[in-house]
């Protein structure tokens, strides 16, 4: 358990908040174990009917946390905290919903992707520098861009990791609206509620189908995360891991 993930309820809506502020909430392994345990919880729970993911003011989430890549990158040693949070995205059951505000880098960008709808806010940024890091495109991102921002979209978000506004990515269909950062909260709770009262089971096989098929999404994070286990040893990776750990700032 860790409080850099706050899991709470409001009626039947599951609000999974990102709270490291401090790091600009990146992801450390035991964050993502919190956050797939909850996303398992709230399917199994029949009170449950959406889920929600939020940031702190300013963060949605600035990625994985890169001490923990440097850890992999130097020792060779990782956890699969991040592959089964991957797997709990692609396999949700449940509809999810996300409030970006500000920073939304690597995972704080794709797990976006996942959702059903999000909303963000003018200051945001989409950014997904994993080429820079001498890295992949990961939790399905390389499939799912590809679908929504077609073959060159896709290439500026993941191969350029060019930065998305907020309006840039509402107007490409990565999120589905844009809203000021005092309305951004009570904007996702009203739609998690909207989607609460819904004819569960009806909402569930429009869903389905609306997301299949769901084993080529699965075959695809696999396949991006053996590159990027291999991918996180080179001396490419390394060599940004290091400069980012060691920069000094200005
Ligand atoms: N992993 C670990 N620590 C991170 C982090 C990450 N992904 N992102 C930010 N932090 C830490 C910084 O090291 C800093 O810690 P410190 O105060 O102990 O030195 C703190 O969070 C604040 O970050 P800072 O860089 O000062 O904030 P900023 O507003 O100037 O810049 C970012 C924010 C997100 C643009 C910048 O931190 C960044 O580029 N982070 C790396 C993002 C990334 O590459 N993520 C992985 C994608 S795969």
């Amino acid at each position: 358990m860790t409080d850099h993930i706050l899991v709470e309820r409001q009626g039947a809506v599951q609000i999974i908040r990102i709270n490291r502020p401090d790091k600009k909430n990146a992801l450390t392994r035991a964050m993502y174990a919190r956050m797939s345990a909850a996303l398992g919880e709230g399917d199994a729970d029949p009170s449950v009917r959406a889920h929600v993911f939020l940031g702190v003011p300013g963060a949605f989430s600035a990625g994985n946390d890169l001490a923990d890549f440097l850890v992999i990158a130097t020792c060779g040693e990782g956890g699969n905290e991040v592959w089964d949070f991957l797997m709990a995205l692609a396999r949700s059951q449940k509809p999810m919903v996300s409030g970006v505000d500000g920073i939304a880098v690597g995972i704080g960008t794709t797990l976006n992707l996942h959702c059903d709808l999000t909303f963000a806010t003018p200051r945001t940024l989409f950014r997904t520098p994993f080429v820079d890091l001498g890295l992949v495109p990961e939790a399905g991102s390389s499939l799912i861009a590809s679908q929504i921002l077609g073959r060159q979209g896709a290439f500026a978000l993941l191969g350029l990791g060019e930065g998305f506004s907020a309006e840039r990515a509402k107007a490409a269909g990565l999120i589905y609206d844009v809203v000021a950062e005092d309305a951004l909260e009570g904007a996702v709770l009203a739609a998690a509620s909207q989607i609460a009262a819904k004819p569960p089971q009806a909402l569930k096989i429009a869903r389905d189908l609306m997301r299949e098929p769901r084993e080529e999404l699965v075959a695809r994070i696999k396949a991006e995360a053996e590159h990027f286990r291999e991918r996180l040893t080179s001396d490419e990776a390394r060599a940004a891991l290091t400069a980012f750990m060691t920069r000094k700032k200005g």
